[in-house]
């Protein structure tokens, strides 16, 4: 029989309303240094080499995507008109729509749209940590905060202790088999990782850093382009995006 190494595809679900944001166009869409907001993690991911393809799932009738010109991103960039009414919907058509061209071992990373400031070493990283896994994982950094569990009148009910806890992140990079039935088993999940631990299995945390941040409130806009601005700056890490 012959086997093949795994290779890495990136699927990213963009077929949201951004609702918490309140603006005109769906965030995604909404410009940053001068893009669209999705260009930033679209041109990280299209400039990774050991990444094949770059699929982006949007909504059925995304009228917004083609009044941009993409070109400039490469050949390994395709648009996937199959978004649904949530997030694991989303990606759960978009691995159905590219079943045809990825291997049941090949690996996906799948990524917001609503986070620009990803960066190569991200992604890099998270593929190198996870190159032998048996499960995958997600990028996450240890929580710093104090964390309060509330009662109903808001008053302090119980303090949480933090030793363990992280925010998860995107990329969140699974075998595509396995996430596909993972995703078809489970629902109201809001990320690939809840539905691979919903099938007994535990995913890896890669600890990346809080620069990954979702832009989700309108002050998230402010925060994304301070950072984009400002990278490489001091972490020595990423040099600043074109
Ligand atoms: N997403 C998607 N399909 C959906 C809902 C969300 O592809 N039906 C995508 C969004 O476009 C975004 C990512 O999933 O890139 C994370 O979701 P979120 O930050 O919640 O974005 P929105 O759902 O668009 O925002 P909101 O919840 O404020 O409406
Ligand atoms: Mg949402």
């Amino acid at each position: 029989m012959q086997s093949f190494d795994p290779r890495h595809f990136a699927l990213v679900p963009a077929a949201g309303s951004g609702a918490r944001m309140g603006a005109a166009l769906p965030k995604q869409y909404l410009p940053l240094l001068g893009r669209p907001l999705i260009h930033h993690a679209l041109a990280t991911l299209c400039a990774v080499p050991g990444i094949e393809r770059v699929f982006v799932v949007l909504s059925v009738d995304d009228a917004e995507w083609a009044r941009h010109d993409w070109r400039v991103l490469g050949p390994r960039l395709e648009p996937l008109f199959c978004g649904g009414p949530t997030r694991a919907d989303s990606v759960l058509a978009g691995l159905r729509a590219i079943s045809a061209e990825v291997r049941a071992t090949d690996w996906v990373l799948v990524h917001d749209a609503a986070r620009p400031c990803l960066a190569r070493w991200h992604v890099e990283k998270l593929m190198r940590e996870l190159a032998h896994d048996d499960v995958g994982g997600l990028l996450a950094t240890p929580l710093a905060d104090t964390l309060k569990r509330a009662d109903e009148h808001a008053r302090v009910a119980a303090t949480v202790a933090r030793d363990s806890l992280w925010r998860a992140q995107t990329p969140q990079m699974f075998r595509y088999v396995m996430l596909r039935r993972a995703l078809e088993s489970v629902h109201g999940v809001t990320d690939e990782a809840s539905a691979i631990e919903a099938a007994g299995l535990r995913p890896r945390l890669i600890e990346g850093d809080a620069a990954n941040i979702k832009v989700t409130w309108p002050f998230d806009m402010c925060l994304a382009e301070w950072i984009l601005r400002h990278r490489g700056e001091g972490d020595g890490k990423e040099e600043k995006i074109p």
